[in-house]
């Protein structure tokens, strides 16, 4: 985590005066993967990874903001807005900006600074880190009451308008909401958390990542959302009340999927099996039934493999190296796919030994070693009070 005094300390230095402070996190999905754009469920935590912003209202309507990460400042207009789209960090801080206009918020312009701990590019959600709390901060700092949900819809409208990714609501949600403690079952259509306790004393939750990202995982995102929706169409003409794959039960898919072609059937049967499993493992982890989980999760990422077809060889080794470490009871890719990262579930008296098997078992294939992260789950954007010090 960001310790927010350091980001107070480089605010005053840089603007001089005295900011006020937030914060968002980066996020590791349990389970339900890739069922969140089809309103499907998803059961997401909150890591101890985080995006501080400081901020200050400026009496015009200009906001200008500075990253202490790449030590580079942007600034934009709030009644002008640019075009979106340039690959820069600044589309997801515009765009949250001008989502929240869109959506009547009343911000103010301001000076922020910035500084994130969340891993860039791994699939732990560095982006929707940077929209929650920018986003939580602008509208604070404008004095406006931002409703959470709302934060988290114009963290997406952002990644749709701003970015060009046509993402789910899971990051942003989890982003926003997340709850320390606990993990989040998410209904994705009626945008409903239901707050799930981690369960598991001693267990902890271990993030392995490849440190590879694959060309592939836009194109391959666009590519499988569309084959989903080709799903529903095709579903649709039997079952007259499907709207989304959400509402295609395991046992209707299994009446009708001779009716989808290939690859629309593994695709969907993906889908359909994966929000199955993610509301069986929400009861899993309430009742503190880790084996059962971890069945779950090692079925996930099989599904995710072989039907979604969104894993990739460096995922693989890390999930099947998992498999043989004593005190493993479930692993799975987690995020969008095509490299990023691997949760566990890990006893803590194996974590150790998890740790430097993991590490050399795949720094002699892959060439380099994963970097590996244990988190608790944490809460999700909020200020938070830098203590004054002296
Ligand atoms: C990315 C997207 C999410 C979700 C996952 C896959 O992280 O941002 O909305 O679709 O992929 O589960």
């Amino acid at each position: 985590m960001i310790e927010p005094n350091e980001v107070r300390r480089a605010f005053q230095n840089l603007y001089g005066t005295e900011p006020r402070l937030f914060r968002a996190p980066g996020r590791v999905n349990l389970i339900g993967e890739h069922t969140d754009y089809n309103d499907g469920f998803v059961m997401p935590m909150a890591i101890n990874r985080d995006t501080v912003v400081a901020a200050r209202a400026r009496k015009d309507r200009r906001v200008r903001i500075h990253t202490f990460n790449l030590n580079e400042t942007v600034e934009f207009d709030l009644d002008h807005p640019g075009p979106g789209g340039r690959r820069h960090w600044l589309d997801y801080v515009e765009g949250v900006a001008q989502s929240l206009l869109r959506r009547g918020t009343q911000l103010r312009g301001a000076d922020l600074a910035l500084k994130s701990d969340v891993p860039e590019g791994a699939g732990l959600s560095s982006s929707a880190a940077l929209e929650i709390s920018v986003g939580l901060a602008l509208s604070s700092v404008s004095e406006v009451a931002i409703d959470k949900v709302q934060l988290a819809l114009a963290g997406q409208q952002a990644e749709h308008e701003f970015v060009g990714a046509k993402v789910g609501i899971m990051d942003q949600y989890i982003a926003a909401l997340g709850r320390a403690g606990h993990a989040l079952l998410i209904d994705c259509r009626s945008l409903q958390p239901t707050l799930i306790p981690m369960n598991l004393p001693d267990t902890a939750i271990a993030i392995c990542n490849t440190r590879v990202k694959h060309e592939l995982a836009s194109s391959e995102y666009n590519a499988r959302r569309a084959e989903c929706e080709r799903g529903v169409e095709l579903l649709h003409e039997v079952l007259p009340d499907v709207r989304a794959l959400r509402d295609v039960s395991v046992a209707e898919f299994e009446q009708y999927q001779d009716l989808l072609p290939e690859p629309v059937k593994r695709r969907c049967r993906h889908i359909v099996t994966e929000n199955a499993r993610t509301l069986a493992a929400a009861d899993a982890l309430k009742a503190g039934n880790l084996r059962e989980m971890g069945r779950l999760m090692y079925q996930s990422h099989e599904s995710l493999r072989d039907d979604y077809e969104v894993s990739c060889t460096e995922l693989d080794l890390l999930v099947n190296i998992a498999r043989t470490i004593e005190g493993v009871a479930g692993a799975r890719m987690t995020g969008g796919g095509f490299g990023g990262c691997t949760v566990n579930l890990v006893h803590r008296d194996n974590l150790q030994t998890f740790q430097e098997k993991i590490s050399n078992d795949y720094q002699s294939k892959i060439g380099h070693p994963p970097f590996i992260y244990v988190s608790e789950a944490v809460n999700g954007a909020e200020e938070v009070m830098g203590k004054d010090e002296g």
